[in-house]
């Protein structure tokens, strides 16, 4: 029963096919679409050899619907750069630089389309990328910005991680090298314990892509290896110092400048009850003072 159902669908996907259904097709590149890639689209039919009433459209997420990418609308431009062209009859689509925000589902339709026969099915283009490496020490967020040089200065004796990072399409691998050794470590992280002076040299993070072997960059960065009290005094340290120094300054002096204002405001109140001048008069002196202006003829008490 399932096989006869199965060979039904595939038999009115064929039927739907030679009646007309065009497709949308990937012309170049051929295999993976890398980002800022050139790409073109064809639509194609099998009953139309002249393409000139068919459209390519681009799903909208934001507006829910499609568009066409042709219609020279304010629609387009607040789009992407796209590039129609209409040579022989044959309808085709380029997106010079292909960004990974511009990934989607795009189809092609008959102009005067009423049913389903005439709307081609959804292509969709998944743009890869690997971006550019960063590397830092021990995922602490002073050194996440200070390590970015290429060299790290590393205390003898103390352990250090260092991690490799890299924004991609797909979750990609990671090893660690050093030069001059068949040694590698297949992690983000590089983990060192007891750094001795042998341990100083090249390291170099390499990642790859996962389904695109073409997509696979590397970043170095030299081990030096120091005494305790010259690391002390690296400048990384003294950028390290002044940027918690000077905060807790600023801090400390608004807490200063703070007290002082409240200790002057005070001043008065404190005083108040204890002069001479307020212990003849009521608690109320300024309402009796201000009541004879508001035009009130009666006492208070
Ligand atoms: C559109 O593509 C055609 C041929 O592919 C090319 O000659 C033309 O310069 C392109 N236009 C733009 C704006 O990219
Ligand atoms: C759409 O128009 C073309 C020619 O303009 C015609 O050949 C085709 O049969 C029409 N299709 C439908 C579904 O009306
Ligand atoms: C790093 O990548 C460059 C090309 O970008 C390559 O020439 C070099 O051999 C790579 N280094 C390592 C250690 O893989
Ligand atoms: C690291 O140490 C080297 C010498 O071992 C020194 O020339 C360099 O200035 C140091 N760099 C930093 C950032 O401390």
């Amino acid at each position: 029963m399932k096989t006869v159902s199965c060979f039904a669908v595939i038999w009115l996907a064929w039927l739907s096919l030679i009646q007309g259904k065009p497709t949308l097709l990937i012309q170049s590149p051929e295999g993976p679409v890398l980002e800022s890639q050139s790409v073109t689209l064809e639509c194609v039919s099998d009953v139309d050899s002249d393409m000139s009433f068919y459209s390519i459209q681009k799903y909208s997420r934001y507006m829910m619907m499609w568009i066409n990418l042709e219609k020279t609308t304010h629609l387009r431009c607040w789009y992407y750069d796209v590039n129609v062209t209409r040579a022989d009859g044959r309808l085709q689509l380029n997106i010079p630089s292909i960004q990974s925000w511009n990934s989607g589902s795009f189809r092609c339709v008959a102009n005067n389309a009423t049913n389903e026969e005439s709307i081609s099915e959804e292509l969709n283009i998944p743009v890869h990328y690997l971006r550019d490496i960063s590397i830092y020490r021990d995922s602490s967020f002073y050194s996440r910005y200070w390590d970015q040089l290429g060299v790290m200065n590393v205390t003898r004796g103390s352990d250090v991680e260092v991690e490799c990072s890299a924004s991609a399409s797909e979750t990609p691998s990671y090893t660690w090298s050093k030069q001059g050794l068949e040694w590698v470590q297949l992690s983000n992280k590089l983990k060192l314990q007891k750094v001795q002076d042998d341990d100083a040299g090249l390291y170099t993070c390499t990642v790859q892509h996962p389904t695109v072997p073409s997509l696979s960059k590397n970043r170095s960065f030299q081990l030096y290896v120091v005494n305790e009290k010259k690391s002390w005094l690296g400048p990384d340290q003294m950028n390290l110092i002044l940027m918690t120094a000077v905060p807790a300054g600023v801090l400390l002096l608004i807490i200063l400048i703070l007290a002082v204002y409240l200790s002057k405001r005070k001043a008065p109140i404190v005083k108040g009850p204890i002069d001479d001048h307020s212990q003849k008069k009521p608690i109320y002196t300024g309402s009796q003072e201000s009541l004879p202006s508001a035009g009130d003829t009666q006492p208070l008490v």
